[in-house]
């Protein structure tokens, strides 16, 4: 059971997945997951409330530096939340998925100083080891010697469409053509960046989860060798 690999890093685009895959894995297995992308998303949002504009590199970049920012089990909370996150100790959870967060986070996250201080924070808490961690540059620039790297990918329609059910109802009322052109805005941004872009590591394996159920897509992984009985001792 110990002998899984120490951390898994799954990167993808945008509603590929990725969260419902590596929450589940992380769960079956008995480690610690962790989402990135909100960490991005709370810097946007931080820069937002305090009316730092979104095209000032400098200034994001000092605001970051300052935040006091945790990621926590979701604990007792009911209203569908995989964690908690707290901005400056306040519960910012649901506030990072608003729309303006959207519209902005890809900007936010092209900025090197910005993302040398997440990638910081990342690292000290997966050379703790046993954590699921979930991103776009996890396996290629966060950690590069993790020992199972996954790539998990969908076609733009399919991922289009599962954030418009995600979003449906919830507290957004954007239309799924409005949704598929706001994913491949973002896609074209973190995968054309020039400090860390989205892109699988040369050791990553693919995973299309287009028309499968995250049952099947969990299935696939723990078939992989690293699960297998053989592969730890
Ligand atoms: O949930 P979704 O896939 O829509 O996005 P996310 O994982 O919450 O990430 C939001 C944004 O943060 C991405 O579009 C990237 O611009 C940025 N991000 C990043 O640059 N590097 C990461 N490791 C994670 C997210």
């Amino acid at each position: 059971m110990d002998s899984y690999p120490v951390t898994i890093t799954i990167d993808g685009p945008a509603a590929s997945g990725k969260t419902t895959v590596g929450l589940m894995l992380a769960r079956h297995i008995d480690y610690l997951f962790l989402d990135t992308g909100c960490m991005y998303r709370a810097v946007t949002l931080a820069a937002l409330e305090r009316g730092v504009s979104v095209e000032d590199e400098i200034g994001i970049t000092h605001l970051t530096r300052r935040l006091e920012m945790d990621i926590l089990p979701a604990g007792v909370e009911s209203d569908g939340r995989h964690y908690t996150v707290l901005l400056n100790g306040a519960d910012v959870t649901w506030a990072l998925r608003g729309a303006e967060v959207d519209v902005n986070v890809s900007q936010v996250s092209t900025y090197a100083g910005v993302r040398a201080d997440l990638v910081r924070r990342q690292r000290a808490i997966g050379e703790r080891g046993r954590v699921v961690m979930v991103g776009r540059d996890i396996g290629t620039v966060v950690m590069p010697s993790a020992t199972l790297k996954l790539y998990v990918t969908a076609s733009k329609e399919e991922r289009a469409r599962r954030r418009w059910k995600e979003l449906e109802g919830r507290f957004r009322d954007a239309s799924y053509e409005q949704i598929l052109a706001e994913i491949e805005r973002r896609d074209q941004i973190d995968g054309n960046r020039e400090v860390a872009p989205m892109r699988p590591a040369s050791d990553a394996i693919i995973i299309d989860t287009t028309n499968r159920t995250p049952d099947e897509v969990i299935q696939d992984i723990l078939a992989l060798e690293p699960f297998q009985p053989a592969a730890q001792n």
